[in-house]
Formats: structure tokens, sequence, C-alpha cells
């Protein structure tokens, strides 16, 4: 028997998802961007799919929303929580829902689980969506990434991707180049059992609260400083360091970002194992080319996002 899921990730990183799936042996249709349906030949939980950004098991799909079929599969086990909600999405935004196929799902859901209904605080979602390409699906969202984030910190999802395109490994040396609120480090150390995380992050009211939170991980230390003297003053190097400098939210803490780009490349650079890759992003695309360019490393690969609706570009670097 098999399992088929919706799932949405950020736009503009499909090779690597598509690439990722096939190697794991998992069937993957790409409907659009950022958007796909994957098979699976058993149940998944969210972290197996620790890059997507929502995750829907999908019960039925049709053409168009009256042909879907709305009753549960008889494999179908109701989660723990006890209220459901029903929401419907037309593309990735909120529509309105027919009340009569409201009131059948809401029988059947109802009928063949202990669940109850509850449009506020619901535990589960069940979902009808109408996506871009035509495709209509009925399904029932899984959680996902449920770590409240602060303002300007980078999700779990969009990090695993970042991840995974510097092709990190169990046991790997990985550095949080301007570590801001920890997301990076967060889902280096939840997800990918580094050997050793450093955060830099140089604005000393983050640094207080990066300290406490990373403190019982003994395989992560936070260092107060500017990332390019840091590099300068210290020993040792990284398999992976996955850089994200100040733009969007952050971009008024610096004045030359192009600056402050091409230094810290030039000095990173020496501090990357044989192997090793930086993964640099920003929404500053030329400031980025122009330090990729000068610091002499090759770009492995060059990858146009959206992230929180923002155009990034993503650079994979090497020395060798
Ligand atoms: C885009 S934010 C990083 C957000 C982070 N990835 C997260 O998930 O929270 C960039 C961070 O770099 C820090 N920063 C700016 N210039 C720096 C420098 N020269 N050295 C170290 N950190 C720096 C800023 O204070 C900011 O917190």
């Amino acid at each position: 028997m098999n399992y088929l899921y919706a799932i949405n990730f950020a736009p503009g990183f499909e090779e690597l998802v598509v690439g990722l799936l096939k190697k794991a042996g998992v069937k993957i249709e790409l409907n659009e961007e950022g958007f796909a349906l994957v098979e699976f030949s058993k149940r998944v939980t969210s972290p197996e799919l620790g890059f997507a950004k929502s995750i829907i098991e999908v019960f039925s799909q049709s053409d168009d929303i009256p042909g879907l079929n709305l009753s549960l599969p008889n494999s179908f086990v109701a989660p723990e929580g006890y209220r459901f909600s029903i929401r419907s999405f037309e593309g990735n935004r909120p529509s309105k829902l027919d009340g009569e196929t409201r009131v059948e799902v809401i029988r059947e859901v109802s009928l063949k689980t202990k669940l109850k209904y509850s449009a506020f605080e619901p535990d589960v979602d069940f979902i009808i969506s109408k996506r871009k390409s035509g495709l209509c699906f009925f399904g029932m969202k899984l959680p996902v990434n449920k770590v409240k984030s602060e303002k300007g910190e980078l999700h779990a999802d969009v990090v695993s991707l970042l991840c995974e395109l510097g092709n990190i490994k169990k046991g790997s040396k990985v550095l949080d180049a301007f570590a801001g609120h920890g997301g990076v480090s967060n889902t280096f150390l939840s997800n990918f059992e580094p050997i050793s995380v450093v955060l830099v992050e140089k604005d000393s009211r983050l640094v207080n609260n990066l300290k406490p939170r990373f403190k019982s991980d003994k395989r992560a230390r936070v260092a107060a400083s500017d990332v390019v003297n840091y590099l300068k003053s210290t020993e040792g190097n990284f398999d992976l360091i996955v850089a994200d400098p100040p733009w969007g939210e952050f971009e008024d803490y610096v004045g030359d970002l192009g600056k402050l780009y091409a230094e810290f490349l030039r000095v990173a650079k020496a501090r990357v194992e044989p192997g090793g890759k930086i993964v640099m992003l920003s929404s500053k695309k030329e400031e980025l080319e122009a330090a990729a360019l000068a610091s002499g490393m090759i770009v492995e690969a060059r990858l146009n996002v959206l992230i929180s609706g923002k155009k990034v570009l993503v650079l994979k670097l090497s020395t060798n």
C-alpha cells in the first residue's frame, strides 16, 4: 500500500528536492514551483520531509472539487488530537468552501473518527485544495516545524534545504557565520547530527539570547564577534559554512554589504575542509555574485529562490 503526500517547499529548490527524494527511492511528481506530489511505501512523519513547509496526506484527487471522493481511506488512523477543522485553498491562498462540501467532510470525519469539529484552535486540519495546475485534492495536514521563530530567523524547512545543498553529513563541523537568532544552528543540531557547531554573532543583544538557548548542547559554541575577525583569529576548519549575512530584516546592521560579503568570503575560503562547502544567501544578488567572483571560489550551484516572499540568491561555493 502506498501513501501520497502533497508538499510545499521554498520555490527555486525544485532540482534539489527531486534529487533528494529520488535518491531516497521516493516517487515524485513535480506539479508546480515549490509544490510536488510524493509517494511513499509507508506513512511518513514530518521529520522525514524536514525541508517541506507543509505536508498534506492526500486521500483523493480529481480535476475539480465536486469530483473529489470525500471519504476517508480504511487505512486512515485518527491522530491524537480531538478537534478538527476544514480549510480550503486555491493555489496557496485560503478560499471559501461551499456549505455542502463542508457538511459532507464534517459528517464523514465525525462518523469515522472520534474527532470533534471545531473551527477554532483545531488539532488537525482537513484540506480541500485546488492548485494552479488544476489538480484538486482532499487530505489532512501533518504538523510541521512547530518551533516559534523570531522575525528574520531562517525557518527549519529552508535551513534543511541549505544543509542538503551543502552536502552536510553526520559528524560534520559546521559554522553558522551570521547566527542572528540561531535558526540555522537550531536545524543543524536537531536534524543533521553535527559533531560541532560554532555560532558567530556580532550583536550583543542577540548573543545574550543565543547563549542560554544553546547552553545545554555540548556541541554548540556561541562566539560574540565580528565573523571576519573571528575567522582571522581562530584555528580549525569546517565541513560546511552556512552564511546568512545581513539582508532583508537585518540590512540596516551594516554599511557596505558588498564589502562585508567580500571580506567574509576571502577569510572563510581558507577555513573550509577539503571537499567542504560554503552556502551563502542574500537578496542582494549583485553584491553576493561580486563577492563570490572576487573570492576565486568555484560556484558549484546557483539557485534563485523565494524565501519569505523575497527573491534570494543562494550560492554553493567550494575551493576544489
Ligand atoms: C540575516 S541575519 C541572520 C539570521 C539567522 N540566520 C537566523 O536564522 O536568525 C544576519 C545576522 O548577522 C549579524 N551580523 C552582521 N554583521 C556581522 C558580522 N560582521 N559578524 C557577525 N555577525 C554579523 C547581524 O547582527 C544579524 O543578526
